[in-house]
């Protein structure tokens, strides 16, 4: 029978496939306070007020592993915890892609890191397939992505989609994406990048991983539960021997350091989710109250429409009030020079106060 794994791994590097992964001490006994450990080489004694961390972490601590899947709804092994979804690009990149010999593709105006991480390597190229800008605001270009598949120029291994889409904020079409991800099956990963999933009523592609094997997910805590300091992200698989790669062979030994897994499972304890879930309701509110005085702002050409925590907006003399901003000690995103985004600032949504001065400078600047 053809596993899903049989499905996927020729699209891994084959080197992962023959070598040995690492087993740490960690992995093989899980600490507990019943028993004497002198497996890690660690220090026995800790220092005044730092007890506990003269221990490793463990490398997927399990707590935040159980939650983390409840979260998302998904299966313990089909998740592995990263250092915020940065990690989680940088670990897929690294399976995929045969540094001088293989392509990933992006779709621009989009998240920089996946072209850094890919030159890193270095990938053989970054195809692009941008996005097109039409009736105010950004399509897939379906089509463009197949056709960039399938030519014999290209060796394509990675697909990067963005829903919600920074920095245009928007939601690319469920419809088209599931396009993507079904003609690139066998052929390429796609990996989906939902770190601005929860701002957004568009369902999660999480509940359609097992039926895509080549489908990867990216999920954080950093934006939507308030924890971009803490780095806590994932890679979603709905392979388990993929999780398991991932696990012992590409990632570090100890990647999760106890300070930020006992961060995290702190916004899984009564009332806090609650309250995260309130805060991105209130983010919401904010959106479509900037949106709204935005429309009636001189200056501002266009805002286009966004599905996350910011907004993407075009405005006469962008960089002039990015730096005028700035002056005032606010600082915003300038992608003014950046192709496709031209004229644009990406703002982010922050407390009604601080959106207040946003708007108020604006009054100031352009009449
Ligand atoms: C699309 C996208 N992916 C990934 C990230 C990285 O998020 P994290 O804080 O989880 O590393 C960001 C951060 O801005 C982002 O915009």
């Amino acid at each position: 029978m053809n596993t899903a794994f049989d499905q996927i791994s020729h699209l891994i590097r084959p080197h992962f496939l023959k070598m040995q992964g690492y087993v740490s001490a960690g992995m093989l006994a899980g600490k507990d306070e019943t028993r004497i450990f002198l497996n890690a080489n660690e220090n026995p004694f800790s220092l005044p007020g730092l007890e506990g961390c003269n221990r490793y972490p463990e490398p997927q601590p399990a707590n935040l592993l159980k939650a983390m899947a409840g979260l998302y709804d998904v299966r313990q092994d089909q998740i592995t915890i990263t250092r915020g979804a940065d990690e989680a690009i940088k670990l897929v990149t690294q399976i995929a892609v045969e540094p001088f010999t293989e392509d990933i593709l992006i779709t621009p105006p989009t998240f920089g890191i996946y072209k850094v991480d890919a030159d890193a390597m270095p990938a053989r190229k970054v195809v692009e397939v941008p996005l097109l800008k039409k009736q105010g605001t950004f399509f897939l270009n379906s089509q463009g992505i197949k056709n960039a598949l399938d030519a014999p120029s290209n060796r394509i291994k990675l697909i990067y989609l963005t829903s919600p889409n920074n920095p245009t904020g928007n939601n690319l079409s469920y419809d088209d994406l599931t396009d993507v991800i079904q003609y690139a099956a066998g052929k390429a990963f796609v990996i989906m990048d939902e770190t601005y999933a929860e701002f957004t009523d568009q369902p999660s592609f999480t509940q359609t991983i097992t039926e895509h094997p080549h489908l990867i997910i990216l999920r954080t805590l950093s934006k939507s539960y308030s924890m971009a300091g803490m780095r806590i992200g994932c890679v979603i698989s709905g392979v388990p021997e993929l999780t398991t790669i991932i696990r012992t062979k590409v990632m570090e030994t100890y990647p999760i350091p106890r300070g930020s897994s006992e961060a995290a499972l702190k916004i899984f304890e009564p009332g806090v989710l609650d309250i995260a879930r309130q805060n991105i309701k209130k983010l919401i509110t904010e959106r479509e109250r900037m949106v709204k005085a935005l429309n009636i702002q001189n200056g501002i050409r266009h805002i286009y429409p966004s599905d996350a925590n910011f907004l993407l907006v075009e405005m006469e003399r962008a960089h002039d009030f990015y730096n005028f901003a700035l002056s005032r000690n606010v600082i915003m995103r300038d992608i003014s020079n950046a192709k496709g985004t031209e004229n644009c600032i990406r703002l982010t949504l922050g407390t009604p106060s601080e959106n207040d001065l946003v708007l108020a400078l604006l009054k100031e600047f352009y009449g």
